[in-house]
């Protein structure tokens, strides 16, 4: 049997897209290896979002070619090859294989060619494209991602993704159940719902409410995860949903990008300060516990220092349990990179901002896990802690990231925990008799 080896880089999206090649070439027979080392197939799954994650995918390249003997197949797929196309052949000489996200159902025929020593570029959209037929190979032992849209409407001006991913489709309800319902077959209570705007899901019917009761009733689920929504499509009937299906977990990744309305404007957000603060009101006035992190940027085109106090202020006001934080990456092609040369924030000020925003983000955060200490939380053992020993590491349904001393035969199992220490970012937990149950609709897990 030929041998496949997969790296995966960017968002969970690509992580769920790893799973579906990796099923696709199981059933053509390819073997999946975990060591590079004198495999048959290298595919490297890429992100385009930002120039550091590029580059890291070049070095990379490099390196592996360490690791191919003389026929070995090297491909690009993902987010960069969709971006690069061509030019990856050309920069790369020993890629003979280039194939963009919605092309990898032809991925066995592409590398059967590639063995011969043909080198190809696939790259066209196919908007009819959601690999329903495909077996994804899951690597998450606990949890399952399902993708459920594909591709993005929205334009934010410095987003890559609309140009990697191609337009907005959903996949049909039925398809995501029926996935939902394998998953659970396979012994997986929790699913994470997968799309880049995923509460504008819409099958010319049903809107991403419907869809989250639907999968959220699959019998056999406990929690029910999506991300990431936008703000704009949290319509009431997405938030009633979450509120009353009690799988959909209390936590919600709702990226902001910046608090000041001048910026959200220039960054096309399509929402204000003002309307990201009602958006999180609802969602808090719904679904008690509920926790928010976000995503935001520093340093896109234009940011002035009363802009920047704008993105700390909104920071303080929400509150946010996590955020990631992100310095602008100017990216070919997208409007941002049209701007005139004078909106260019300096690279020290970027710095000086990012360290700030960080700084604060990581306050506000331990605070808000200080004041849990002593809280009960039903967690989901996931995997071995990193730093090893007697360690695991699980996650409650308010997404916070729990330690708790246990062997490895309980991942997988649902326990009832206190928390009683934090670093300010994780918490260790320690197992309380009390059995671990679902909370009934309305009423949240804390
Ligand atoms: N679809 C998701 C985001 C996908 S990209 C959404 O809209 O919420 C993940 C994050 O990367 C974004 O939320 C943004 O914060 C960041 N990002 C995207 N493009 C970027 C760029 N050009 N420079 C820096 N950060 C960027
Ligand atoms: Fe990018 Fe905006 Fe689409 Fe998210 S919503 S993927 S940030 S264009
Ligand atoms: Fe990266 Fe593509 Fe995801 S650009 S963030 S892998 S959609």
């Amino acid at each position: 049997m030929p041998t496949v080896y997969l790296e995966t880089y960017g968002c969970q999206m690509n992580v769920a897209d790893s799973e579906l090649i990796l099923g696709k070439l199981a059933a053509a027979g390819y073997s999946h290896t975990e060591n590079p080392e004198g495999a048959d197939v290298i595919l490297v799954n890429t992100c385009a979002v930002r120039e550091n994650a590029e580059q890291r995918v070049l070095g990379r390249l490099g390196d592996l070619k360490g690791h191919m003997h003389r026929d070995t197949v090297l491909g690009v797929t993902g987010c960069m090859a969709q971006r690069l196309g061509p030019r990856l052949l050309d920069s790369n000489s020993r890629v003979s294989l280039v194939v963009g996200p919605d092309a990898y159902r032809a991925l066995p025929e592409l590398i059967e060619a590639a063995r011969k020593g043909e080198r190809t570029v696939a790259t066209d959209f196919d908007l009819e494209e959601h690999y329903d037929d495909f077996q994804a190979r899951r690597f998450e032992g606990v949890k399952a991602w399902i993708p459920v849209q594909r591709g993005c409407d929205y334009r934010c001006t410095y987003c890559i993704v609309p140009y990697t991913r191609g337009a907005e489709r959903s996949r049909g309800l039925d398809d995501v159940v029926r996935e939902t319902r394998e998953v659970v077959a396979q012994g997986l209570a929790e699913v994470i719902l997968l799309g880049q705007t995923v509460n504008s899901w819409n099958d010319g019917t049903r809107d991403f409410g419907a869809l989250l009761r639907a999968v959220g009733a699959v019998e056999g689920i406990r929690r029910v995860r999506f991300t990431s929504p936008h703000p704009n499509d949290f319509t009431d009937s997405v938030i009633a949903a979450m509120a009353e299906v009690p799988t959909v977990c209390e936590h919600v990744h709702l990226p902001v990008q910046s608090g000041s309305n001048a910026m959200l404007k220039r960054m096309l957000r399509r929402y204000t300060r003002e309307g990201y603060f009602d958006c999180v009101a609802r969602l808090r006035a719904a679904i008690a516990g509920v926790s928010i992190t976000t995503d935001i940027i520093v340093g896109f085109p234009g940011e002035t220092d009363a802009e920047f106090d704008d993105t700390l202020s909104l920071v303080r006001e929400v509150g946010f349990d996590d955020a990631f934080t992100f310095k602008f990456s100017p990216r070919e092609g997208t409007p941002a990179t049209r701007m005139p040369a004078e909106l260019t924030v300096p690279s020290d000020v970027v710095d000086a901002r990012y360290t700030e925003l960080l700084a604060l983000v990581r306050s506000i955060a331990r605070g808000r896990n200080m004041a849990r200490l002593g809280e009960r939380r039903e967690v989901l053992v996931e995997k071995a802690a990193r730093r090893g020993g007697e360690l695991l590491q699980a996650r409650s349904r308010d997404f916070r990231t729990v330690m708790v001393p246990s062997d490895a035969a309980s991942i997988g199992d649902y326990l009832m925990v206190e928390l009683t220490g934090t670093t300010g970012s994780t918490f260790t937990g320690t197992p309380v008799a009390e059995r671990a149950h679902l909370p009934t609709a309305g009423q949240a897990a804390n």
